[in-house]
């Protein structure tokens, strides 16, 4: 297990995670700042791009489960993602819309930023959000994060303006976020 938390495990996501995880990137209405629900070749593949990173980086997304059922929610982790010209530390959250509401994705992403800058050498953790995905941004301004600055990502022929919220290692040490 890499990392618990009150009422949840994250740990690497698996091929055969695909199904369950299926029900958060499937649906077309949790995913609509994506503009589509995956298919679910597309869901392996993010299973599979997610399996090369934990490789290549030593993290990336992980499955989400409920600690009480073992039922996969959702995923979050740690990816690296570019912000302008920079290459950044991201945190993400992916959640199935039956588990919406309560605090799961903001449980998930805190200890996820608190294992970044533990076992990262960086200042600062990003949260990339589209202008549009309020509930995620409501996720990133719990972290503590606040918005530094605006972007564009050119997704499926689409430009997304997009907010990179991002929390400071000083801030993060010294506020009551990391619980
Ligand atoms: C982004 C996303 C994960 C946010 O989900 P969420 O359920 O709003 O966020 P949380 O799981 O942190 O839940 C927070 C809510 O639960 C409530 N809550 C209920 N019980 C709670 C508890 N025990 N502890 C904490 N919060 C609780 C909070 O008050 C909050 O509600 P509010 O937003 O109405 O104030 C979800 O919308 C999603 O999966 N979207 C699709 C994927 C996506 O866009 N990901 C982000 C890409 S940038």
């Amino acid at each position: 297990m890499l990392l618990t938390t009150d009422r949840l495990r994250l740990r690497p996501l698996e091929a055969s995670d695909a199904p369950a995880l299926h029900r958060a990137l499937g649906d077309p209405v949790a995913m609509a700042a994506y503009e589509h629900g995956f298919s679910l070749e597309e869901t392996h593949d993010w299973i599979a791009r997610q399996q090369q990173r934990y490789l290549d980086d030593g993290f990336g997304l992980w499955a989400m489960v409920h600690a009480d059922t073992g039922e996969l929610i959702g995923d979050a982790g740690i990816t690296t993602q570019p912000v302008g010209d920079e290459t950044v530390i991201e945190v993400g959250y992916h959640l199935a819309r039956a588990w919406w509401g309560q605090g799961y994705a903001t449980e998930a992403a805190r200890a996820c930023t608190s294992w970044a800058f533990a076992t990262q050498d960086t200042d600062l953790v990003y949260a990339r959000i589209r202008d549009t995905n309020i509930a995620s941004m409501n996720v990133a301004i719990r972290l503590g994060m606040t918005v530094r600055q605006r972007f564009m990502v050119h997704y499926r022929g689409i430009d997304m303006p997009h907010l990179a919220f991002a929390i400071g290692r000083d801030r993060w040490d010294t506020q009551d976020v990391r619980r």
